[in-house]
């Protein structure tokens, strides 16, 4: 299976990391289109856990290709933590990791500003990962953006990093009443990430290009998920890139049918971090067991996640707008005791049953989420064949299967790749 695109269904944190750590194995190149540091992708590996916020799940494989395309934001600083702690697990990057001349630099001005902003909203803030990426994004839509490729030239660097100085500098001491950093710090900055970065800078789009033209296995890991996309999501409780599968097309300058196949992940229950609409979350008692129980807390800002049944209806419509070809079902491991579940069929608006997902912001928060109640099942973790999971299991998932139009091909007892059933008849039968 060449061009794989793995892509979120829900609002984050479906657990995209660990599917693509483990399809990694049999992939020459794992790609990053958009978003930035703002994810927290997990990969466990026996004791070992492994938070990725910006090098693509596939670093693990020594021989995989990572490529950081045009539209992720790149956070240098986090970046280079992050490849110092992958080289001291004896794994170079040397030759094997490129970062786009075209990818926007994330600098600390942008997460000033963003703690201001979200101070400013008070009661009605977004509640953002505080990593920078709505502002980074903002000064990308409005050119004054920094890119890799500007920091890597003295003159350009300094050109382009004084006008973007310049512009924060206003906003933080005019609009938001803020000491800005020194220009000097500013500068210094820059020129160190430059150092750090030239090593890997270049061209992720031929890269991409040129294993595609081979016929390469290639996966595409999406970050966020389908509900924070820009456009799609519950705007404004979203965030500031396209988590959907057009997120690799614009980001990767890769043509959409290249794309061969769309893994749409799915946890078997609901979360979101943050504020903003959440039209199956939980009671209080039920969501502080699950949460316990699958370790809910953010990858990136350790914050409990919010917790809510299996929304069906937002599933469709993510199998739709990212023309699923398979589910990856993550978690279910946590639903295992649960003496029944419920299964959010249907949504309705004023009494009337909604037609897909609410349009407006004040719709998504008025919708109310109808259940389909669900038999509960015992124990299925140590299970490694379909067949053998609880019947009740088995119909949960066939009843996401059937609403959602979209097979399931992989399924997820537990955070270590052992812990993941693989359909014998499907393209990921490993
Ligand atoms: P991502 O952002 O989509 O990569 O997901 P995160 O890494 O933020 O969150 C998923 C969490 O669930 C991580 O702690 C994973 O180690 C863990 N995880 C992934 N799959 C499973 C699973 O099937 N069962 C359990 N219990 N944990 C899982
Ligand atoms: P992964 O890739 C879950 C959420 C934030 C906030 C909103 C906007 O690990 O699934 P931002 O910092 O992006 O401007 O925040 O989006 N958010 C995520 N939630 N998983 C993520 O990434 C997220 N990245 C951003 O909590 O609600
Ligand atoms: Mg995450």
């Amino acid at each position: 299976m060449p061009v794989i695109a793995v892509i979120g269904a829900q609002w984050g944190d479906e657990g995209k990391g660990k599917i693509v750590d483990l399809l990694a194995s049999h992939a020459q190149m794992v790609a990053r289109s958009q978003g930035g540091a703002n994810a927290g992708h997990t990969i466990r590996r026996g004791d070992r856990k492994i938070v990725l916020h910006l090098l693509p799940s596939g670093v693990l494989n020594p021989t995989a290709q990572c490529l950081i395309g045009p539209g992720v934001v790149v956070d240098a600083d986090e970046l280079i933590e992050e490849l110092a702690e992958i080289e001291a697990l004896g794994l170079s990057l040397k030759g094997r990791l490129t970062i786009d001349l075209r990818a926007h630099v994330v600098f600390p001005t942008h997460k000033q500003i963003e703690v201001c902003q979200e101070k400013a909203l008070g009661n009605d803030k977004i509640g953002t990962t505080s990593r920078g990426i709505g502002p980074a994004y903002c000064d990308k839509a409005a050119r004054r953006g920094v890119r890799v490729g500007d920091l890597l030239n003295a003159e350009t660097r300094k050109k382009s990093c004084s006008a973007l100085y310049e512009h924060h500098a206003k906003a933080l001491k005019s609009f938001f009443k803020e000491q800005p950093p020194s220009r000097e710090e500013f500068l210094r900055q820059a020129e160190k990430w430059a150092e750090a970065l030239s090593p890997y800078a270049g061209d992720a789009v031929r890269s991409l290009r040129e294993a595609v033209a081979a016929d390469q296995t290639v996966l595409l890991e999406g970050a966020q998920g389908t509900f924070l996309d820009l456009d799609l999501g519950t705007y404004p409780f979203v965030t500031s890139s396209h988590p959907t599968v057009g997120g690799p097309v614009i980001g990767l300058g890769l043509p959409p049918r290249k794309i061969d196949y769309v893994l749409g992940v799915l946890k078997a229950y609901c979360t979101r971090v943050g504020s903003g609409p959440f039209p199956s979350e939980m009671e209080d008692d039920m969501a502080d067991m699950i949460r316990q129980k699958g370790g809910e807390y953010g990858a990136t800002t350790g914050r409990p996640r919010r917790i809510g049944w299996l929304d069906l209806v937002a599933a469709r419509e993510a199998a739709y707008w990212n023309g699923l070809s398979g589910w990856a079902i993550t978690k279910l491991d946590v639903l295992d005791g649960l003496k029944s579940l419920q299964l959010c069929c249907e949504y309705r608006l004023g009494g009337n049953p909604l037609e897909g997902a609410p349009l407006t912001t004040h719709d998504w928060e008025s919708v109310q989420a109808h259940y389909e109640a669900h038999p509960g099942w015992d124990d299925g973790r140590g299970v490694r064949e379909y067949d053998a999971l609880p019947a009740n299991a088995r119909a949960y998932l066939e009843r996401i299967a059937t609403f959602t139009g979209v097979p399931i091909q992989m399924i997820s007892l537990g955070a270590g790749q052992e812990a993941t059933i693989s359909a014998s008849n499907g393209p990921f039968h490993l």
